[in-house]
């Protein structure tokens, strides 16, 4: 059968689609989906092709198509050369930003530190955080929740995979801060910078703000790397304390030697901001939508009180907070903070879906579009936590759920991220709820991951015993 020619969106002359994408690319994702779903079910299709001047790109609209590309054809769509180049060039060439065998190696060297049993460790670390955070924390104090996810996140994720404690970070927290605010800018510029798709030799040359923010952050994580190095046994050995930089520090490639400190900090500087932000963002968005869902928070609220009462939870508890990990599903989909997954682009002449895909096409697959599509899911934009419900989550399409991604590229910190992400939850809806501040707007910013454009300012209020309510 001869592949079919992918319908396109309407687009202007020369341009294509450029200045819609640079304006709101998520807006514009969005009116494409939804100009699809308007036709009559004959003429919707699962691909719609769009263009900027000189590539072609194509936006996925149907889970067997996403299963598809990053699944059955994966050797044939790599991350797309452009997005390597650029991420790349920002954050360093780690798992993010490399492809082929170099990712694979990456990847096997990474993944113990991210067993379910290494996670399980982790824990302590993420309860302990989170219950200092609110120590000081006081009822109808207002804070902007976005900026304590981030910070409680950084300190996290410092800890346990670099084995950085709060206090080592204090100092550097806040530049680290502004410097990752900053690589992420650079690295939407440069997404949105048409040059770069026409001439190589600026992709790889960083901008000046980006080699700033860089060397802020490569000068922590090589402090932290020499530390770790100057630690060793009585035999000069450097210990191995069992997180991820001791992993990387004592790995050994196949010609039996050790990684350099710059493929260690590519490595590094990938899992940090990668690890973090994400998280952060998912639990903002979270917080906000319990603001919004009163029946939510209080059955949310009823759990924490059945499994913990006042206590602090423990990883074992887990297993209890079921309807809290329901809500934090649900929240991922409304507002997956990796709201694109990276381009994917065709190494030759395809097909995917029984459409025409030409080499160097370049595919998009938008957790974002696929989470909202009516024929994904009844009234997408409902906050509806049931959905993640043990005996209905069979109803909702494989593939059309991808707030971590899927196949060999999925998010390797998933687990993490979902434990994470309830025991934060957890210990901190013991002792408060949040009523966002009415002056408070709210759009979502979308660049490399989706935060809240203007924070989340939220006032404090305390949850005290007559308040509590307890589930059978
Ligand atoms: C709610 C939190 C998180 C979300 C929504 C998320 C989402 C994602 C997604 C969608 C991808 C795939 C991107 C693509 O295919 O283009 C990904 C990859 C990745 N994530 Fe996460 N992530 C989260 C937390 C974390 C954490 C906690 C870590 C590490 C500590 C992490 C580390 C990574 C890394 C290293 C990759 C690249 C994997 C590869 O290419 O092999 N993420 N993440």
């Amino acid at each position: 059968m001869t592949a079919k020619i992918a319908p396109k969106a309407k687009e202007i002359p020369l341009l294509g689609s450029l200045i819609s994408l640079l304006k709101n690319p998520l807006n514009y994702l969005m009116e494409i989906s939804r100009a699809r779903s308007a036709l009559a079910s004959r003429d919707r299709v699962g691909i719609v092709h769009f263009t900027v001047p000189n590539s072609n790109l194509y936006l996925v609209l149907q889970p067997d198509i996403v299963r598809e590309v990053l699944v059955d054809k994966v050797a044939e769509f790599p991350k797309a050369k452009q997005e390597v180049a650029i991420l790349g060039r920002n954050l360093g060439e780690g798992l993010i930003a490399v492809n082929g065998a170099k990712h694979k190696q990456q990847r096997k060297l990474s993944q113990p530190a991210f067993h379910a049993k290494r996670i399980e460790t982790y824990a302590q670390t993420i309860i302990d955080y989170a219950a200092e955070m609110i120590q000081d924390w006081k009822a109808e104090d207002v804070r902007d929740l976005s900026q304590e996810m981030y910070q409680l996140t950084l300190y996290i994720v410092s800890k346990t995979l670099l084995g950085a404690d709060k206090s080592e970070m204090m100092s550097s927290a806040k530049s680290v801060a502004v410097a990752i605010k900053m690589i992420q800018e650079v690295t939407d510029s440069d997404y949105d910078n048409p040059l770069l798709n026409l001439f190589s030799w600026i992709r790889e040359h960083p901008s000046q703000r980006g080699k700033q923010a860089r060397a802020v952050l490569d000068e922590t994580i090589l402090k932290l790397v020499a530390k770790r190095r100057s630690i060793t046994d009585s035999s000069g050995q450097m210990q191995d304390k069992g997180d991820l930089l001791s992993m990387l520090l004592l790995a050994k490639d196949e010609d039996n030697s050790h990684l350099s400190d710059d493929e260690v900090l590519g490595m590094l500087l990938n899992l940090f901001i990668a690890g973090h932000e994400t998280t952060s963002n998912a639990l903002t968005w979270t917080w906000y939508l319990l603001s919004l869902h009163r029946e939510v928070e209080d059955k949310f609220q009823a759990e924490i009180d059945t499994v913990l009462g006042e206590r602090l939870p423990t990883v074992a508890d887990l297993k209890q907070l079921n309807y809290t990990q329901m809500i934090v599903k649900e929240s991922l989909r409304l507002f997956p903070p990796v709201w694109a997954l990276s381009a994917r682009e065709a190494i030759k002449d395809t097909n995917i879906g029984g459409y025409f895909i030409p080499k160097g096409g370049q595919i998009w697959i938008v957790p974002y579009v696929l989470h909202h599509r009516p024929e994904l899911f009844d009234s997408p934009e409902k906050f509806d936590p049931e959905r993640f419900d043990p005996a209905r989550v069979e109803e909702i399409p494989r593939y059309a759920y991808i707030p971590f991604g899927a196949g060999n590229r999925i998010c390797i910190g998933n687990s993490f991220a979902m434990m994470e992400a309830t025991l934060i939850l957890a210990t901190v809806a013991r002792k408060f709820r949040f009523e966002l501040m009415p002056e408070q707007v709210v759009v979502p910013n979308p660049q490399i991951t989706m935060s809240s454009k203007y924070g989340m300012r939220m006032c404090l209020k305390a949850r005290n015993n007559s308040d509590r309510t307890s589930v059978k």
